[in-house]
Order: C-alpha cells, then structure tokens, then sequence
C-alpha cells in the first residue's frame, strides 16, 4: 500500500566512531545515498543522515550521525592544552565544551559502527579507546558493530580479518569489514545492526 515519505514504524540513532580517515562518512554516504567520493574532506562539526529500511514488514528508519575522528580526539589533547595554557578557567571551558559534544553525540544513540582502517593499523589500536568513551556515554545494551573498512585495498592490509574477529569476540561485538568504495557489505553491516536493534 502508499506510505508517505517520512512514515515509518520505529526511528534509530545510530553514531559512526573511530579514527580520522577510517572512511565513515564514505559509508554513510554509501548506506544512505549511495554515494562514494575519493576525495572527501575531514568531517566539520556534527552531520547525519537517514535511510529506512524495511524489516518484517515494519519500516525502520535509521538516523545516523557523523563527526569528524579528529575531533574527537580533543578530549586527549585537553591534558597538553592544560600544560600549556594558565588560564585554569579557560581550561575548565574547553573540557565542559567537549564533554557537552561528546554526550549530545551519543544521546540516544541505540547503535554504533565503531570503525578503524584495515590498512591502518593504529586505527585498529584505538579501538579500544573508542569503546571505552561509546561504554561511558551509552546503555550496555546498544548494538555495536566493529568495522573494518577498506576491504578492497587487499594487497595494504595491516589488520588481519582474524584479528578484527578476535577482538570484536572478546568485547562482544558484531563483526564485518566492508568497502564503502566497492559498496561491500555496507549495506548489510547498517541492515544487521538495525535488525538486531528491533
Ligand atoms: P573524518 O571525517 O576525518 O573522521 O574521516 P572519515 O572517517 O569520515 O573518512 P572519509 O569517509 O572522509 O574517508 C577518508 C578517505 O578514505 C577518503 O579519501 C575516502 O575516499 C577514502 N575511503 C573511504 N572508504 C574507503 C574504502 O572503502 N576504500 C578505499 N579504498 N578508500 C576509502
Ligand atoms: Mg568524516
């Protein structure tokens, strides 16, 4: 039968995290436009986009947002920036400032793609990192999927498909590595994590 555009049964945030450069608005833009650009710029600020799919006949409209690794990656830098500025004010602000960010980003969310660079191995290594900051701002029960990205550059991989697996077991997490360039798994990596959401 006719459904309106924006009709839909039940809404999910959903947050993209990891490092810089792990390809997440790629994969947004995938899901959600299909839609791959070569050339991206780092993320500014905080942006989303949606896209519903249908699962048991109930449409799921997924709200997904987005924000630049770099970023995020300030909340670390406020320990050298305390060394160096003496304002203690200006110090208090700029952590109040971050942390304000950081909570709205999450609020809500019921699921995550925790991302890093399967040519990049410190993207994998900060993994943990991402995890901690999504378990302090999160529910237990949200749905979080690793992914490994880039699944196309086969003869640069620096992170085993095992190794991803590995982790991803030992912190109970989903697991898919993807290509948002070769539009693989990408699709169905959103798809699991909604579905398994409702
Ligand atoms: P920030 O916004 O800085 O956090 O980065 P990001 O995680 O959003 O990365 P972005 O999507 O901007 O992609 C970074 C670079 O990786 C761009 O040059 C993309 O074209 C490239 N890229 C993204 N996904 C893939 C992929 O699956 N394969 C390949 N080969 N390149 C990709
Ligand atoms: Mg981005």
């Amino acid at each position: 039968g006719y459904r309106a555009e924006d009709e839909y049964d039940y809404l999910f945030k959903l947050v993209l995290i990891g490092d810089s450069g792990v390809g997440k608005s790629n994969l947004l833009s995938r899901f959600t436009r299909n839609e791959f650009n070569l050339e991206s710029k780092s993320t500014i600020g905080v942006e989303f986009a949606t896209r519903s799919i249908t699962v048991d006949g109930k449409v799921l409209k997924a709200q997904i947002w987005d924000t630049a690794g770099q970023e995020r990656s300030l909340g670390i830098d406020v320990v050298g920036f305390s060394n160096r500025v003496k304002d203690p004010m200006a110090v208090f602000r700029c952590r109040l400032k971050y942390r304000a960010i950081t909570s709205a980003y999450y609020r809500g969310a019921v699921g995550a793609l925790l991302v890093y660079d399967v040519t990049r191995r410190a993207t994998f290594e900060n993994v943990s990192r991402w995890l901690k900051e999504l378990r302090d701002h999160t529910d237990l029960n949200i749905v979080v999927m690793l992914i490994g990205n880039k699944s196309d550059l086969r003869h640069l991989v620096a992170v085993p498909t095992e190794d991803g697996k590995a982790y991803a077991e030992s912190e109970s997490l989903y697991f898919m590595e993807t290509s948002a360039l070769e539009a693989k798994n990408v699709n169905t990596a959103f798809e699991e994590v909604l579905a398994h959401i409702y």
